[in-house]
């Protein structure tokens, strides 16, 4: 046998095919990971027995007999969460999703058709990046600085689309511990946005992923979305904040955003028995739980930091997080991050090269995003020297390490 014989009926315009799962590396700084000793074991065990007992026969009907919105536990939990983000919402403004890349897939399919142009931060998710390219939409890049998107550039960048008939359909913004970058938007910027955003007629499109997960006592500014629910979709995810593999993310939008964005899902709705769980633990724990996450992560990035520091010395550049599980890192201009992918990977190490969490991939030959969630802190140390063997190796940088020269 040679393979499914009819590959030659396969739909046009696919995107690449996946490659085989070929297990994790050692040294694993990929991805949106999380800390694998902070899922909360027996918390969860007791949660699912008190949901299950509670309302596990409801899971003989499709979304537990509870709509398209999703357990209306968890949208109360929802609810209550956004606040603390100023966000005054009821369980009717809330529809839960199989990630938030769902809620992302479903934003998209509403707004947007091939051809369309849209606003992101000059470095972004790389899956939303990867989407719009791949469904054809153009992407213009807004300029960041420590404090999120520059104003000056966003209305220089909307006056240009506007003198060419161009009517951008979002602008997509991650003001809370922006990612890569581990930025907050202070509160000024964020009314400027909305301010040159709705000037002309353009949605803001507010990703919270990692909103929950923010140290040193830092209080961001309210989201965005609870400045102005007309011009404003909001999203969350529990991937960072409990876990990814149970994919459950959230939007909070006007109903006439919503009801066409559950027009446009196809699954049934996302798994209740999860959201069930998660509505239980987070009722009684949600505050403890991401105070010690973030303490936790917090502790880790030190570790990452000292270690680049010690590895590369002064040849690399960190933008240090607010918050969140990555950091963000410039390496010198002669170094070419996709020619280190593969014998990294050869080395047991995986890192996300920066041309893929930018809009315009070139402005990012030199940068790399690592995620310290995942690893234990001697993982970290260990994998950051052997980074920095093997760049040293390619490259001839760094040149000295731990102070000595290599
Ligand atoms: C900014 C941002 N938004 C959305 C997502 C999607 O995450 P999930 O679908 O697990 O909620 C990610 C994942 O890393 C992300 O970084």
């Amino acid at each position: 046998m040679s393979g499914f014989a009819y590959s030659n009926l396969f739909a046009r315009n696919l995107p690449a095919p996946a490659a085989r799962f070929g297990g994790y590396p050692k040294y694993n700084f990929i991805g949106g990971h999380n800390d694998p000793t902070l899922i909360p074991i027996e918390g969860l065990i007791a949660a699912a027995t008190s949901a299950l007992k509670k309302e596990g026969s409801k899971l003989a009907m499709y979304t537990a007999a509870q709509g398209s919105q999703g357990h209306l536990g968890l949208r109360e939990f929802v609810k209550s969460k956004a606040k603390i983000r100023g966000i005054d919402c009821s369980t009717d403004d809330i529809l839960i999703t199989a990630g938030s890349g769902q809620a992302i897939d479903l934003i998209n399919a509403v707004l947007l058709e091939p051809g369309d142009t849209v606003i992101l931060e000059e470095f972004s998710y790389g899956g939303a990046i990867s989407k719009l390219k791949r469904e054809g939409q153009k992407i213009v890049a807004a300029p960041l600085d420590e404090e999120g998107i520059r104003i000056d550039a966003l209305a220089n960048i909307l006056k240009d689309l506007k003198g060419k008939g161009i009517a951008p359909k979002y602008i997509y913004t991650i003001p809370t511990i922006q990612n890569p970058t581990g930025s907050i938007m202070p509160l000024d910027r964020r009314q400027q946005l909305l301010k040159v955003a709705t000037e002309y007629g353009v949605p803001i499109f507010e990703d919270e992923c990692y909103a929950d997960l923010i140290w040193g006592g830092t209080v961001a500014p309210p989201a965005i979305y609870s400045m102005d629910r007309d011009h404003v979709v909001h999203i969350g995810s529990f991937s960072k904040t409990l876990a990814p593999a149970l994919r459950l993310g959230y939007c909070i939008a006007d109903w006439k955003l919503m009801s066409q964005m559950i027009g446009c899902r196809s699954d049934s709705g996302s798994g209740v028995l999860e959201q069930m769980v998660v509505a239980e633990y987070f009722s009684q724990h949600f505050g403890d739980h991401v105070d010690e996450l973030s303490e936790t992560l917090k502790g880790k990035l030190d570790t990452m930091v000292e270690a680049l520091e010690r590895e590369f010395g002064t040849a690399v550049e960190p933008w240090t997080p607010k918050g969140g599980i990555f950091l963000w890192m410039k390496l010198p201009d002669e170094v070419d991050i996709m020619k280190l992918v593969q014998p990294a990977a050869a080395a047991g190490i995986a890192l996300n090269p920066g041309p893929e969490w930018a809009c315009e991939g070139a402005d990012s030959k030199s940068r790399l995003r690592l995620c310290f969630a995942l690893t234990s802190k001697e993982e970290i140390r260990e994998g950051v020297a052997e980074l920095a063997r093997v760049c040293h190796e390619q490259t001839g940088i760094p040149v000295r390490s731990g102070n000595v020269t290599r």
